[in-house]
């Protein structure tokens, strides 16, 4: 995406622990991104800031924002914090990054959108999967016509996400916690991603386990605008897992093991530490060692169904079944992470070239208005419309 007289954007990062730890190693591959400084009220992630990447460190978000030599900021805090540091940084200027979701309220969002526009910088919602490569070239694939017009996206993860160790609030579902905040919003992007914008969503979310109170499993109809739909299912209770689906490959691209169904809960059983504790100690930036994935990245298993042919992704690349059988068209293998990639690509098209992103802070506003309207037809068990 860069070329060679593209100066590097200059990235401030604000919060490493675990996306954190994930981006700053991606943005120190990135050829159009130049690490300048972070911030984390942690003392050991930031020691590992300044010597893994040779950058600065603050205690407080503040100190990255306010530095002359910052373009941009990729904030990677709880999400609790996403409105107060986006605001913060659009109003000292700077484009931003912010992860999944944009705010947890739709006010919050408004008021996001309204610092973006007064002080006219970019912000990218990211990193979701709906950047990860193997949808983007579905995508292109679907739009220029080759595959026909989409039909469904049936979407299906299982994960052990509720037995990781956890913030407190990432149990509560009031302040953020559990799947629909968290999980639910890399579905919701992937399929407006493939198929546009969303009608009307009929949500079904449980709770299933009392001790982690918060909804853990959740499916959902989508209608789209278009006339597609799109089916999502999500377990994160750590029994069936969905890399089984994917090839025994990881989210992350990594390849996995096949015997590792219910370790996470096991381990919540004999942990006696602190789980926030625990987080920073298993998660935060220098505490796993830093990898490239050898595959790609995905989401569980997706099969897009399209009038002439149907899509999957593979281990690397995208298969496409259609009446002359199945053919697999690969994909670019390039340095750095695979996803975060196009994020930090986006961000560069936007600083450097004036490109309006994809996934933009209205963008992020709708992907939470349809976890909010999953969650509110789980509620009222009826369709919710989305204006
Ligand atoms: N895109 C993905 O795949 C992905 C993966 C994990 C998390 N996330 C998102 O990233 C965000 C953070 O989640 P996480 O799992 O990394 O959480 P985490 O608890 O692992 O890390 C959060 C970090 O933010 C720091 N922090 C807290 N308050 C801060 C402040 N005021 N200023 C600066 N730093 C502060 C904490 O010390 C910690 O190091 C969430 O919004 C989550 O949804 C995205």
């Amino acid at each position: 995406m860069t070329t060679p007289s593209m100066e590097p954007v200059r990235l401030g990062v604000i919060g490493l622990g675990m996306a954190g730890a994930v981006m700053v190693y991606a943005a120190s591959l990135h050829a159009g991104i130049k690490l300048v400084a972070a911030a984390d009220p942690q003392p050991a992630p930031r020691d590992a800031f300044i010597r893994d990447f040779g950058g600065a460190a603050h205690a407080d978000a503040r100190q990255v924002c306010e530095r002359p030599d910052i373009e941009a900021v990729y904030i990677a805090t709880p999400h609790q914090f996403h409105r107060e540091h986006a605001i913060l940084a659009a109003n000292c200027g700077k484009h931003i990054i912010v992860e999944k979701p944009l705010a947890l309220t739709l006010e919050d969002c408004d008021a996001i959108i309204e610092a973006v526009d007064r002080n006219r910088v970019h912000l990218v919602v990211g990193h979701t999967h709906g950047f990860d490569p193997a949808v983007r070239r579905m995508r292109a694939l679907i739009q220029s016509g080759e595959v026909g017009e989409l039909g469904l996206v049936a979407m299906w993860n299982y994960t052990n996400f509720i037995y990781r160790p956890r913030r407190p609030e990432e149990l509560d579902t009031a302040r953020g916690g559990g799947i629909l905040f968290n999980q639910i919003p890399h579905q919701i992007d992937t399929i407006r991603v493939l198929g546009g914008d969303i009608a009307s969503v009929r949500g079904y979310a449980r709770q299933l386990d009392p001790t982690r109170p918060t909804e853990g499993l959740a499916s959902a109809l989508i209608q789209l605008k278009s006339g597609a739909a799109a089916s999502l299912v999500y377990s994160g209770y750590d029994h069936f897992d969905g890399d089984e689906f994917h090839h025994w490959i990881a989210e992350s691209g990594a390849p996995k093991a096949a015997d590792q169904h219910g370790a996470a809960f096991r381990a919540l059983a004999a942990r006696t530490a602190d789980e926030t504790e625990l987080r920073v100690k298993s998660f935060a930036l220098g505490a796993r060692p830093y990898t490239s994935p050898r595959h790609q990245p995905h989401f569980g298993a997706m099969l897009v169904i399209c009038a002439k042919a149907d899509l999957r992704a593979s281990r690397d690349g995208v298969l496409v079944y259609d009446g002359n059988g199945a053919r697999e068209i690969p994909l670019e293998t390039r340095v750095g992470v695979p996803g975060r990639n196009e994020v930090m690509d986006d961000l560069v098209a936007a600083v450097r070239a004036g490109v309006a992103p994809l996934q933009d802070a209205r963008w992020g506003k709708a992907t939470l208005a349809a976890a909010l309207a999953l969650q509110k037809s789980a509620e009222t068990k009826r369709e919710v419309e989305i204006a």
